[in-house]
């Protein structure tokens, strides 16, 4: 387990980073300023950045409401495949069941093998494919946890 990265809530002072990052790793269909803000507004104890040697490398959204689910949750490419994805479920996790949060939702591109392989490695089941649930006609899966 990797023990140099670290992990905390997101700052407003982070942004122009998590905005970079995400641009990088999610050209199609990045997330802007101002949704993040909005999220950071709603959901801001649960917005989670991933720190190494000083530098935001990844980040972790979640949300409870309207239903506990993960937003988005992305790890620089260099940075991959050495627990730091796991790292910010952890957390995010931890953070949940101290609020009694009992179950953990999420909808992924069913393409999206990486990201399908992890979430499995890590105990979500699917659900079902909801067809075309992106603006790009992509099918989506949901999937889910109990925590
Ligand atoms: C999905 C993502 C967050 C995983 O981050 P990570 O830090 O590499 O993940 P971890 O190191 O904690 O976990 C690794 C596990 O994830 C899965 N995984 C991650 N990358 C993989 C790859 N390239 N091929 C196959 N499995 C992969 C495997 O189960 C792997 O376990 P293993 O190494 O024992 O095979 C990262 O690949 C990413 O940022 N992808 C782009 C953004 C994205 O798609 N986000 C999800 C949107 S729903």
């Amino acid at each position: 387990m990797p023990s140099d990265f670290t992990i905390r809530r997101f700052r407003p002072s982070d942004m122009d980073r998590i905005l970079e990052i995400e641009r990088a790793i999610f050209p199609r269909d990045a997330y802007d300023r101002n949704l993040f803000a909005e999220y950071f507004h709603t959901c801001g104890d649960l917005f989670l950045v991933l720190v190494r040697c000083g530098n935001i490398c990844g980040y972790m959204l979640t949300c409870i409401r309207p239903r506990p689910e993960i937003v988005s949750i992305a790890v620089l490419p260099g940075e991959r495949r050495k627990g730091a994805a796991f790292l910010l479920l952890k957390s995010t996790i931890r953070r949940l069941r101290r609020r009694e949060v009992d179950r953990l939702n999420l909808m992924v591109r069913v393409q999206n093998r990486k990201a399908l392989k992890f979430y499995v490695k890590y105990g979500f089941v699917k659900i079902r494919v909801v067809r075309q649930y992106y603006d790009d006609g992509t099918d989506g899966l949901l999937m889910s946890k109990n925590l």
